[in-house]
């Protein structure tokens, strides 16, 4: 995986009524994944798309999609949205019985795997699965709704889990991406980084921009959040 800085924006928070040309826009004014948050009313209290959501927009873009499972169970989800045309699939281990064999399924439908830490989740359940993971997805809210606030706990937390992957990485070589999702916003992202995080998911940020019919109107966010970033460094 490459170590530049992704920024991924939650279709949460997007037009649904206009969801492909959403797609083609924000990938246009510079974003780099799409993130696709999955909900069940059984994991987290709200319900969202599904697979076939997930294929309709996939002919929009090229950008990975980036397929966040706040589902349980997970497995059979997993095969439905690689189907689907997922490139990345993460899930929460408390919905798994199983976590490592869902990484592996998730591995075995040829996408890039991932584990899902709420904020009061350890990140003890890296323990047993590096060997199986390509990234780490911290969350900075308590998943279901978007536009929340950053909670500030995420940023001690972030900061443990860069060095384990860090070390992780020295060991193995194996580069393993940490991404941030929720309450990202242009006046924090850059404290974010600087905690440890290379990929960062926005909703409300990106799609609550002024909403006009002018397809470059995500232009001005997504590059003054790429502007937070480079002051990051
Ligand atoms: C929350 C989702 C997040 C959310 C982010 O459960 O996993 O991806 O959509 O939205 P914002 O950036 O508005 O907090
Ligand atoms: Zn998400």
């Amino acid at each position: 995986m490459s170590t530049d800085l992704i920024l991924a924006p939650s279709l949460l928070s997007a037009d649904f009524a206009r969801l492909g040309e959403e797609v083609r826009d924000v990938i246009a004014a510079g974003a780099d994944w799409i993130h696709f948050d999955v909900m069940d009313n059984h994991y987290v209290p709200n319900l969202t798309v599904g697979p076939l959501v997930c294929k309709a927009i996939r002919p929009h873009t090229r950008a990975p999609i980036d397929v966040h499972l706040m589902v349980r169970p997970v497995d059979r989800l997993v095969v439905d949205f690689a189907a689907a045309g997922a490139d990345i699939i993460t899930f929460h281990p408390e919905a798994s019985d199983h976590v490592d064999r869902t990484l592996a399924l998730i591995r075995d439908q040829g996408c890039t795997a991932g584990l899902v830490f709420n904020p009061a989740t350890p990140l003890a359940w890296l323990d047993h699965v590096m060997d199986k993971l390509d990234l780490v997805l911290l969350m900075s809210v308590n998943p279901g709704f978007g536009g929340q606030q950053f909670l500030a706990s995420a940023l001690p937390k972030l900061a443990a889990a860069r060095a384990r992957l860090d070390e992780y990485e020295r060991s193995s070589g194996r580069h393993i991406r940490l991404e941030v999702d929720g309450g990202v916003k242009i006046d924090n992202i850059a404290e974010v980084a600087r905690a440890g995080a290379d990929s960062f998911v926005a909703g409300s940020a990106i799609f609550g921009a002024a909403r006009a019919e002018d397809p470059n109107r995500y232009d001005s966010v997504i590059a003054e959040l790429r502007r937070a970033l480079a002051g990051a460094a």
